[in-house]
């Protein structure tokens, strides 16, 4: 099936949105924007996220061996767009509130939830890789409502 069919379809799955975080060699930060994250075992405690193997981010998180996954809240619509290449310009980490967890990877301060990760394993699947963590961190920072995204539109402000 051709992907200009199936991108429609795939987009009528809602899912929440995180910002999957990683290092430079350097200790510079990068980030993108994902909705491809999934629990995936408890014991070990392991989570994956599927990521376009030619981007900057599957790169860098092959060279570091870590990541952090950030949910992002109801409120956070721009740090979204921002991590997405949906924004104009500059440092996608000039918004929002970032610190180190304990792998290096940056969390976001006020985050619903982050979960800090060693990668266990990477496996390629089509132009994607799945990437496996193996969680050595986790946090609530902030009970609140999350972002939720839906047939390419951002669910802003939603409150319980
Ligand atoms: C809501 C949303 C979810 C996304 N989820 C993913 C994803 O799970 N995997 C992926 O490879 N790209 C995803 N993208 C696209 C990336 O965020 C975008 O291509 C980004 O610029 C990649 O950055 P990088 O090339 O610096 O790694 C998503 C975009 C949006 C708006």
């Amino acid at each position: 099936m051709d992907s200009t069919d199936l991108r429609p379809v795939l987009a009528q799955w809602a899912t929440g949105v995180a910002v999957v975080t990683t290092l430079h060699g350097d200790g510079a930060r990068h980030g993108m924007t994902a909705s491809s994250f999934t629990s995936v075992a408890l014991d070990p405690p392991l989570v994956s996220v599927c990521l376009a193997s030619e981007g900057t981010t599957c790169r860098l998180i092959g060279d570091s061996g870590v990541f952090a996954i950030n949910v992002l809240g109801h409120d956070h619509g721009a740090i979204g767009r921002r991590f997405a290449g949906q924004a104009t310009g500059g440092d996608r980490f000039a918004v929002g509130r970032w610190r180190s967890a304990c792998t290096g990877a940056p969390v976001l301060a006020d985050a619903v939830a982050w979960v800090d990760c060693e990668v266990a394993a990477r496996h390629p699947a089509g132009d994607h890789t799945i990437v496996l963590g193996l969680v050595r961190d986790a946090a609530v920072p902030r009970p609140a409502p999350p972002l939720i995204y839906h047939d390419r539109t951002y669910y802003e402000g939603i409150a319980r």
